[in-house]
């Protein structure tokens, strides 16, 4: 399956998605994730993302969308993928649809995640994640790690994104409203939206998206 997913920051893509692309056997894709692995090997990629999301920007599309051309052009993307925060305006959205003409292949669905701001605002604000794989997400009420600090997954350190401050979160939900959201619109005139209710337990929102992607196909 090819699978776009899309909701605030904080509405929990990340870690539905690790899910999903497991059950669905699928690499998740997560632009977040990569530049934040450029940031951490200080490429000159990561230096000039980092200084737009520490102020809850976008980074720009050229680079965006090279980068994210390039891993789903991977061997593993060959047979589906599940993007997480790609695309993000109307003419990311645009750029993946000619990607997709060129291959010939199409996506399936575009499972929107719906969660209210005052619990996203929640979610961002206990989130911790870990210095050797940004996909290893703690929360420290909602799913603390076993030992303060320390990622259960690898024993690698917890710290709290440089953009999870209350001022970044603001503006990163703005651009989400202002840029992103127009591509629930382009994507529903195409018949491939599916939303879902992404509050309740992790397990229960994984279940919903699953019997979601079903109902759609
Ligand atoms: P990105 O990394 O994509 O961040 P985001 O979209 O703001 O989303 P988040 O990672 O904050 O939240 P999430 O929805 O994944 O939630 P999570 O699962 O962690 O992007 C960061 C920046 O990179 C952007 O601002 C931009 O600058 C740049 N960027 C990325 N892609 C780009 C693009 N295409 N174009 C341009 N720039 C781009 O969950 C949050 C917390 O809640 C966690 O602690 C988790 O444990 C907890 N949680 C999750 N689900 C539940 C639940 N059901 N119940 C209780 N707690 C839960
Ligand atoms: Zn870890």
């Amino acid at each position: 399956m090819r699978i776009v997913l899309v909701g605030p920051p904080g509405a929990g893509k990340g870690t539905q998605a690790t899910r999903l692309a497991e059950k669905l056997r699928i690499p998740h894709i997560s632009t977040g994730d990569l530049f934040r692995a450029n940031i951490s090997r200080q490429t000159e990629l990561g230096k000039l993302a980092k200084s737009y999301m520490d102020a809850g920007n976008l980074v720009p599309d050229e680079v965006t969308i090279a980068m994210a051309k390039d891993r789903m052009e991977q061997p593993d993307a060959e047979g589906g993928f599940l993007l997480d925060g790609f695309p993000r305006n109307v003419s990311q959205a645009q750029a993946l649809d000619e990607l997709l003409e060129t291959e010939g292949i199409e996506l399936d669905a575009v499972l929107d995640l719906e969660a209210p701001e005052d619990e996203v605002v929640k979610r961002i604000a206990g989130r911790r994640i870990c210095r050797k794989d940004s996909s290893h997400v703690f929360h420290l009420t909602y799913s603390p790690p076993a030992k303060e600090g320390v990622c259960d997954v690898c024993g690698g350190e917890l710290y709290q994104r440089d953009d999870d401050s209350e001022e970044t979160v603001r503006k990163r939900l703005e651009v989400y409203h202002t840029q992103t959201e127009p591509i629930i619109d382009y994507y529903k005139a195409q018949g491939l939206v599916v939303t879902i209710t992404a509050t309740g337990r992790v397990e229960e929102v994984t279940g919903r998206a699953l019997e979601a992607l079903k109902r759609d196909k």
